[in-house]
């Protein structure tokens, strides 16, 4: 427990207020025993329930991942790790009719897609959503995703992120290529386009070259809000100069605190204030009426996902290999895993590629508790929830966020469609009670709920020659 009894004015970020989005990881991924029609996974309107209760709830954004591969674990499809996901801008296109304040933040990777399609559909999203699209930017596992375009191994990781900027640079080249009072606002104009209004955009890059002529227009928000997602120092600093919000792993305080500090230095680094990214962890939030009952029912969810089947394949995906003889109850392997690379297993844990980095942190943190394999892995799934009554957790989001250990969360629901009814209505009044928690939504685009100018803030500095624009 951290010591939440700072008085308000010594906290570095005393009237800062946390973001909550709802984050659906689809699959076995978590507890799905309370999915009581599991055909509801891909029914539009259990995701309806489920939103506009995040909606009731003030949440943010709804934040959905991306998986153009089913994963595999040492050659077998794996089951028990996120699965058949949806493309998430189709989905998003029918909860945006259904909702009017909630953000749609969708993660599209930067390696297999064309930044000229996706300037296009995530545009159309945002236009029909009225201004609250989202995009995460990722650059995905490289290999075996690519291996489902035919073009695995299509890029080295340092050259998956030179391709992911000019990906993006071409993409808000593209955006910012309409302009915003280009549409007639009246009848008796003599066409709906001011010609004028629109700029070709001509970009020829090392990576990508393209000739284009914007299609959408913009949206009362002017430009999707850009996330990202990738933890690398070639990720981070990709983050650091393009994005306006960060999706991360880091939630521990400590490691939550030098995080976000370490994204705010590197943005300076690159000319911005460095508080104009918004950090968002993974989490979970478990609450109950006593600490007691609290701890009991996470007790429960964590034994209902940590299967003796997942905890050794948790182990195994770091190691890559068959640990079938391990005892679970006894120390984690002593050997060193023969390759250091995450190739054959694509799960739940990140490794980047690390493996042995992974395991040192393992090894530390079993040597200083004395923990078996099983219990590292619980220690480690019970570091990323927020267990307890309302009040105490209420507590210790505000003081974490008014730490600057994040700005928000992306909070899985624990069952579904119905799983976010604690927050909503337990956790969230008491949030708004120690001033963390809006009482409404600020506006009606994402850009108003993240308190971010309309386009893009921030502008990465060699952005400024990259506009070839020329009016037609
Ligand atoms: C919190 C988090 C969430 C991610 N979500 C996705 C995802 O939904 N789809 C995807 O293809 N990659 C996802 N990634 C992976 C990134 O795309 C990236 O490929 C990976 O982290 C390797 O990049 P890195 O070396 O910079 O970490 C995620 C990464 C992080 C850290």
């Amino acid at each position: 427990m951290n010591d939440h009894r700072l008085r308000l004015e010594d906290y570095p970020r005393p009237h800062a207020r946390l973001h909550l989005n709802l984050f659906q990881p689809f699959g076995p991924i978590y507890d799905w025993s309370r999915t009581p029609r599991l055909r509801d996974y891909y029914e539009p309107d259990a995701y309806v329930t489920l939103v506009q209760e995040a909606e009731r709830g003030l949440f943010s954004a709804v934040f959905l991942g991306e998986s153009l591969r089913l994963r595999e674990h040492l050659g077998q499809l794996n089951d028990i790790a996120v699965t058949g996901r949806p493309d998430a801008l189709a989905l998003f296109a029918y909860l945006a009719a259904h909702t009017s304040r909630i953000g749609l933040v969708a993660t599209l990777n930067t390696t297999y897609t064309d930044p000229v399609d996706l300037a296009r559909r995530i545009a159309t999203v945002d236009l029909l959503s009225g201004g609250r699209a989202g995009w995460n930017v990722v650059t995905t596992d490289n290999g075996w995703t690519g291996e489902n375009f035919r073009r695995g191994g299509f890029l080295d990781r340092d050259n998956r992120y030179l391709y992911a900027e000019e990906h993006v640079a071409a993409v808000q080249a593209i955006w910012d290529g309409f302009a915003p009072d280009s549409i007639a606002t009246s009848t008796d104009a003599e066409s709906w386009l001011r010609p004028d209004g629109v700029a070709v955009v001509d970009r020829s890059g090392e990576h990508l070259s393209a000739r284009v002529v914007p299609q959408v227009p913009p949206s009362p928000q002017g430009q999707a809000v850009y996330f990202q997602a990738g933890d690398s120092d070639e990720g981070r600093d990709f983050a650091a100069r393009r994005a306006e919000g960060i999706f991360t792993h880091h939630v521990e305080f400590d490691d939550a605190v030098a995080f976000t500090a370490d994204i705010r230095r590197r943005a300076r680094s690159y000319g911005r204030s460095g508080d104009d990214i918004i950090v968002v962890p993974g989490a979970s939030i478990v609450v109950g009426d006593t600490a007691a009952e609290a701890e009991e029912k996470a007790r429960h969810l964590r034994e209902r996902f940590l299967t003796d089947r997942r905890v050794r394949q948790i182990v195994e995906e770091v190691w890559q290999e068959d640990l079938a003889s391990v005892d679970l109850d006894g120390p984690l392997p002593q050997h060193a895993p023969a390759v250091d690379r995450q190739s054959r297993t694509h799960g739940i844990v990140h490794t980047g590629h690390e493996p042995s980095a992974k395991i040192r942190e393992w090894r530390e943190i079993s040597e200083a508790h004395g923990y078996s394999i099983r219990q590292l892995v619980e220690h480690l799934t019970r570091a990323r929830a927020f267990v307890g009554t309302p009040g105490a957790v209420a507590d210790e989001l505000a003081h974490d966020v008014r730490s600057d250990a994040f700005d928000g969360l992306n909070v899985a629901p624990d069952a579904f469609p119905d799983g976010l009814g604690d927050i909503v209505d337990r956790l969230v009044p008491e949030l708004q009670e120690r001033g963390v928690y809006p009482r409404e939504y600020p506006g009606t685009t994402l850009r108003d709920t993240f308190g971010l100018p309309d386009t893009v803030g921030h502008r990465v500095p060699e952005r400024a020659t990259l506009r070839a624009a020329v009016a037609v």
